[in-house]
């Protein structure tokens, strides 16, 4: 927990009560309230917690005034640039970059668990074709709590760890099944041969019939995309996931939890929604007529992949994702995808709107994202599927580090009740 050095004075009528300052590391200081209402008999209003902290933690920072991302301390263009996904999960885990034998060590436990328990499948069966991969994800990753007993007591830190690494190697296999189920193709099994980030490709791309061979600079790609979307502090699906633990559910339940609440539009599904918006506008003489809508008070039409609750700058890892983009279309030969080209030009545009400008919209990872994926194959239902597989290691860190502080409380919001006061029930003859 922070230093406690300052006081804060809040005063109500002729009472005056003392606020404990705490300090972060780096960051705005945190009013601790936590005795206010027995103290004061008064609750905090922050609907959409715009200025609470629920929670304190050691795994990520972001200063969003000046766009800036660090985990454990690493500048998030550092990792994406000279590390490695698997790297920054041990990081993300464990708190510090791994020696090489740590590092080994970690990349054969991952591996040794990609499989999924041969009876899943039949789950998977269930069910319908069209299913949104999301919806399968929620389903087969809540229903691990049914396969993997052996790692669901969460008072027993060595069956936490097991959890952790199982949730991390699995999400790839059920996000690539999900798909291929979809498509009505078999289930390609993983191969311990290949990378993280290789071998989810293979996944999704391999068919039994014929050989694949997955191109080193795309597994490259892949493997910044699932690092960029690694951990993102107390975002809304890590806030689902900390709030479900903290009830004591299993590890497994509380990850479906957080799948469930990434798949909104508004957070992870923004980068499906963010594709299909850039395919709705088409061409690059139809950006005014969008820019317009998103403007106007009385349309709900937004600019998908613009905004941030934390951003008030270039978001860092869109900053990264756009070179990636230029790369990968670079190298599969489709720089000038129509797409692209209305993505760039909105781009640009929004950049120097005053709309845009004084609301400090700036473009986010989601905003690019969708644009690499498209152009390595992958349907825009995959988008919010690969978000959650990549997200992965960063609930599941949070919620390690919320079981080990001995402080955690099972997290229980007030409200502002504006309800009826207490009447009498009438009789339904009556009414
Ligand atoms: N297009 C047009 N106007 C916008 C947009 C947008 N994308 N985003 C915010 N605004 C306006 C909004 O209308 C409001 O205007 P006013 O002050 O006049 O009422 C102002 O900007 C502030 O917006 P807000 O909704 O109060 O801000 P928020 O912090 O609650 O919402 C957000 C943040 C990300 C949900 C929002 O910017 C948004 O809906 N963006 C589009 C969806 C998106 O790209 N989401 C991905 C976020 S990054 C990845 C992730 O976290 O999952």
């Amino acid at each position: 927990m922070a230093e406690n050095t300052k006081t804060a004075k809040l005063t109500i009528g002729e009472n005056t009560y003392d606020l404990p300052i705490l300090s972060p590391t780096v960051g705005p200081d945190v009013l601790d309230i936590r005795k206010l209402y027995g103290q004061a008999g008064v609750f905090t209003y922050d609907p959409g917690f715009t200025s609470t902290a629920a929670c304190d933690s050691t795994i990520t920072y972001i200063d969003g005034e000046k766009g800036e991302l660090m985990h454990r301390g690493y500048p998030i263009d550092q990792l994406a640039g000279q590390s490695h996904y698997l790297e920054v999960c041990f990081l993300l885990l464990y708190g510090h970059l791994p020696t090489a034998a740590e590092l080994e060590d970690f990349e054969t436990t991952i591996t040794r668990h990609t499989m999924i328990h041969e009876q899943m499948h039949m789950f998977f069966r269930g069910f319908r074709r069209d299913a949104h991969p999301m919806a399968t994800m929620v389903g087969v990753v809540g229903a691990m709590s049914a396969f993997y007993h052996d790692s669901t007591d969460i008072s027993d830190p060595r069956q936490r760890e097991i959890a952790s690494h199982r949730l991390i190697a699995k999400m790839p296999t059920i996000a690539a099944m999900a798909y291929k189920y979809s498509i009505g193709q078999p289930f390609v099994y993983p191969r311990n041969d290949l990378d993280y980030a290789a071998n989810f490709i293979h996944m999704c791309f391999a068919v039994p019939a014929e050989q694949y061979h997955v191109d080193p600079i795309l597994a490259r790609a892949m493997d910044r995309i699932f690092t960029l979307h690694a951990d993102h502090e107390q975002n809304a699906s890590t806030s689902t996931v900390r709030l479900a633990s903290s009830s004591g559910a299993n590890p497994f339940a509380c990850i479906a939890a957080g799948i469930a609440c990434l798949w909104g539009p508004a957070h992870g599904g923004a980068n499906q929604a963010c594709l299909e918006m850039l395919k709705e506008i088409g061409t690059v003489d139809r950006i005014p007529e969008y820019i317009a809508r998103a403007k106007d008070k009385n349309d709900p039409f937004r600019l998908m992949g613009f905004g941030h609750r934390v951003y008030k700058n270039m978001d860092p890892r869109a900053t990264v994702m756009k070179q990636s983009a230029d790369e990968v279309l670079e190298l599969l030969g489709v720089e000038n995808n129509p797409l692209l080209q209305v993505a760039k030009e909105l781009e640009q545009i929004a950049l120097s709107d005053p709309y845009f400008v004084e609301k400090k919209l700036f473009p986010n990872v989601d905003f690019y994202s969708g644009i690499i994926l498209e152009a390595m194959g992958f349907p825009t239902s995959m988008f919010t599927p690969i978000f959650a597989l990549s997200r992965t290691v960063g609930w599941i860190s949070q919620w390690k580090e919320q079981l080990s502080d001995p402080q955690m409380k099972i997290g229980r919001p007030r409200q502002l009740y504006l309800g009826e006061n207490a009447r009498d029930y009438t009789d339904i003859e009556n009414r």
